[in-house]
C-alpha cells in the first residue's frame, strides 16, 4: 500500500544564506503590501486589495510568493474555491478519489493537511518550500481569484477545479468561521456590519461575485482546463459529480470498480456527516501558516440555505440584486 507523504517534508533544511533571502523575499512582498489600498474587514483586521481583490495581511505575501515562485506541472491539480464554499468537501473527494488504492488517510488526517493551500500552508512563514519531493499528481487548493493565478498555472494546463456557493449561504458560513476562530485583539463586528462589507466587496479574495465570475467565464473559455461546480449542485446530485470530477482530473471509475462500490464508498467517507465525527476533525488543528486552526472549525452544518436562518427579508433582497447585476449577461445564477 502506497503510503502519503505529508507536504510538511516540503520545508527542506536550507542553508543560513537561502533562509536570509527567502525572508528578504517575503520582506519585500511585506513592504509593497503596505502601499496597498486598505481597508478594514470582517474579524477587524485589515484587507489589501492587490490586483482588484482584498487580502488579509498574513496571506498576501504568500499570495504573492505563489505568484512569483510556484512552477506547474501539467500532471498538477488544482483546486480553486473563494472561502467557505465547500473546500473542505471537494479536497476530500480529490484525496480520495486519486489515493483510493491507499487504506484511507482521511481517517486520520485533516482534508486541509493532505489537499494543502498553496498562499497559506505552503508559500507562509517567509519560506519558499520544494514541492518537487510531492508524488504525482500533486493537489493543490487555492483561494486566488483567476485573473491573479500564476501564470505557469495558466501554461501548464493542469485541471483546476472550482467550487462556489449562493452568496447568502457563502456570508453566513464565513461569518460563522470567523467568529469561531477569531482572538480576543481581534473580535469580530456585528452581523450587520460584516453584512455591509461583504456586499462592497471587502471580504477575504472578495468582491465575492467577481470571484466566481472569474471562474465562471474561465471555465467558458476553456472547458478542456477549468471545470465550475457549485455547492448545492453537488448536494443534490452527488454521484454524477463524483464521476465527472474523476475523469476531469484524469483518474475516471472503470466500470469494475462502479459496480464494486467505489464511487458510493468515496461519497460515504467524504461525507459532511462522516468526517465531522472522525477523531481527526472533532479535535485537532490544520496548519495555517504558523497558525492552528481548530479542525472542527471547518465543519459547520453542511447545509443548503441556512442563510434564512440568519439574514432578514433585506439583506436577502440585497444580496439578490447584487447578484443579479453582476452575473446579468453572464448565464449564471447562484439562487
Ligand atoms: P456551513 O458553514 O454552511 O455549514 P470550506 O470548506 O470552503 O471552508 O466551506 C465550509 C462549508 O462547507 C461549511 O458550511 C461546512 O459545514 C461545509 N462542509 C464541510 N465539509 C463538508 C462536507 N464533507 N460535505 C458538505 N459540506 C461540507
Amino acid at each position: 500500500m502506497a503510503a502519503h507523504i505529508s507536504f510538511k517534508q516540503c520545508f527542506v533544511p536550507k542553508t543560513k544564506e537561502q533562509e536570509d533571502k527567502e525572508e528578504t523575499t517575503y520582506q519585500r512582498y511585506t513592504e509593497i503590501m503596505s502601499t496597498l489600498p486598505r481597508v478594514r474587514g470582517f474579524a477587524l483586521k485589515n484587507l489589501y486589495q492587490h490586483q482588484g481583490f482584498w487580502y488579509v495581511d498574513s496571506y498576501l505575501p504568500g499570495v504573492m510568493a505563489v505568484q512569483n515562485h510556484f512552477m506547474a506541472h501539467s500532471s498538477d491539480i488544482l483546486l480553486a474555491s473563494p472561502p467557505k464554499c465547500g473546500t473542505t468537501w471537494l479536497k476530500s473527494l480529490i484525496f480520495a478519489i486519486c489515493n483510493r488504492k491507499l487504506l484511507h488517510p482521511l481517517l486520520n488526517v485533516n482534508p486541509h493537511q493532505l489537499v494543502p493551500f498553496l498562499e497559506f500552508q505552503l508559500y507562509a512563514n517567509n519560506q519558499i518550500p520544494v514541492l518537487d519531493i510531492l508524488p504525482s499528481p500533486r493537489l493543490f487548493a487555492t483561494h486566488i481569484p483567476y485573473s491573479s493565478l500564476p501564470q505557469s498555472i495558466l501554461d501548464s494546463g493542469c485541471p483546476i477545479v472550482y467550487i462556489c456557493r449562493n452568496p447568502k449561504d457563502a456570508f453566513v458560513s464565513l461569518w460563522h468561521f470567523l467568529n469561531k476562530i477569531s482572538t480576543e485583539e481581534s473580535t469580530m463586528p456585528s452581523l450587520e456590519e460584516a453584512f455591509e462589507m461583504f456586499c462592497n466587496g471587502a471580504s477575504h479574495y472578495g468582491p465575492f461575485w467577481d470571484h466566481v465570475l472569474e471562474y465562471w467565464r474561465a471555465s467558458l473559455d476553456r472547458p478542456q482546463c477549468v471545470m465550475f461546480f457549485k455547492y448545492e449542485e453537488m448536494q443534490a446530485e452527488v454521484i454524477g459529480h463524483v464521476k465527472r470530477l474523476a475523469e476531469f482530473i484524469r483518474c475516471p471509475f472503470s466500470l469494475e470498480e462502479e459496480k464494486e462500490g467505489v464511487v458510493d464508498e468515496i461519497i460515504r467517507l467524504c461525507s459532511f456527516e462522516n468526517l465531522s465525527r472522525l477523531d481527526v476533525n472533532k479535535a485537532g488543528d490544520a496548519l495555517f501558516g504558523k497558525t492552528g486552526i481548530k479542525s472542527n472549525s471547518f465543519f459547520r452544518k453542511g447545509k443548503v440555505g441556512d442563510w434564512s436562518n440568519y439574514l432578514t427579508p433585506n439583506m436577502i433582497e440585497r444580496l439578490d440584486r447584487i447578484s443579479e447585476q453582476k452575473f446579468h449577461g453572464y448565464g449564471l445564477t447562484l439562487g
